[in-house]
């Protein structure tokens, strides 16, 4: 166990924040054994994995466990599919480079996502019409009360929209020691969302295979979205709003072109970027941060800032969007 540690290499924004206790934990025996000896009970404990969906606000007070249980086993095969065990600690777009490089698919729209395997599931990471629950077959969690272990098939994890029971009643409650997908072998691609289809149009690509998928897709983000190694970031900022059929006709008659997806029976999903872009957010700076020039839902730390000035940022963000839409919007990076 090391103190006084320096988180600054892992968080993706790139805050030179301290953490009192931290420990690497490469094991699910090393866990239990470090709970065993009572290590976690009398203090905040936080399991950090590649750091990219969150925002410290100040020095961490308590035991940060960094997960990095590593391994990508093959469990199970036939004709059509393979069962892959991965640990939490794997590096997620590795592991999706992996399964391409293997021709198992399935994961090929979720290139480029930052983060751990381990992270994956909590917030159901999602992109370009794919959700890792579609290829999530079951997880292994480790509680902190008494070291336990327990495997949680799909319907345990009540994944929703960027959302599981992981950021709900279990929240700090163990870690996700090992993720298991079921890939497939004769895979069908999912380019169903817009800017795929035109990607591989413009590389005049007529029948993909997943790698060309995933390149696309490594195209389109590199586009928009901020490299974390240049400028730091943790994606989207917000969740994209759910509202209702007949609030979504009431704006809509205000501004005709904001856009909107369907989302179950009389609700809509709407980008929060467009509402934030709108109101003329993009490109703003004030000081070390600011709103990604590319793509709005997205804080940018240009270094040498703080997490309280991102905090602020997003505050006055999320009351003019209120102001101009009444929609409250709902912060998807984990504040600390
Ligand atoms: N838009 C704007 N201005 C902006 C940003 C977006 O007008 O500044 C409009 C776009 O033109 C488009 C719509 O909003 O019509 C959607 O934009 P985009 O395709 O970029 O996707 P998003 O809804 O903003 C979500 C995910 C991303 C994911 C993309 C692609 C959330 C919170 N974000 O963003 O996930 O990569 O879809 O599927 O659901 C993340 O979670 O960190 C993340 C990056």
């Amino acid at each position: 166990m090391e103190t006084n540690k320096n988180l600054y290499q892992y968080n993706t924004f790139g805050f030179n924040v301290m953490a009192t206790e931290y420990v690497s934990i490469s094991s699910i025996s090393s866990l239990q054994e470090f709970i065993k000896q009572g290590e976690l009970a009398n203090t905040s404990v936080l399991v950090l994995g590649g750091g990219s969906n969150i925002l410290f606000t100040s020095d961490f007070k308590g035991l940060i466990l960094h997960n990095q249980i590593l391994g990508i086993t093959k469990i199970r095969e036939d004709d059509n599919e393979v069962d892959i065990r991965i640990g939490g600690g794997e590096n997620w777009h590795e592991t999706v480079i992996n399964a391409i490089g293997n021709g198992w698919g399935g994961i090929e729209n979720l290139s480029l996502i930052p983060g751990s395997v381990g992270a994956a599931p909590i917030q159901n990471i999602g992109a370009y019409g794919v959700e890792i629950e579609d290829t999530f077959k079951s997880l292994e969690f480790v509680h902190f009360s008494d070291g336990s272990t327990q495997e949680f098939t799909k319907e345990d994890c009540q994944f929703g929209y960027r959302d599981s029971v992981f950021k709900r009643d279990l929240k700090g409650k163990g870690m996700v020691a090992s993720v298991t997908l079921t890939l497939s072998k004769k895979p069908s691609l999912n380019t169903s969302y817009g800017a795929i289809k035109t990607t591989l149009e413009d590389m005049s690509i007529e029948n993909p295979t997943i790698s060309d998928v995933s390149n696309a897709v490594i195209q389109i983000r590199r586009s928009k979205l901020p490299d974390p190694a240049e400028v730091g970031n943790a994606g989207s900022f917000f969740k994209n709003p759910v509202i209702p059929e007949h609030k979504y006709a009431e704006l809509k008659e205000l501004h005709r072109d904001l856009p909107g997806y369907s989302n179950g029976p009389g609700k809509i999903k709407i980008p929060a970027g467009w509402l934030i872009d709108k109101i003329g957010w993009k490109g703003y700076r004030k000081g070390s941060v600011g709103v990604h020039k590319d793509q709005a839902l997205v804080i940018v730390h240009y270094g040498g800032g703080s997490g309280k000035e991102v905090r602020d940022l997003a505050l006055e963000i999320k009351k003019s969007v209120y102001e101009n839409f009444s929609i409250e919007l709902e912060t998807e990076v984990n504040i600390l």
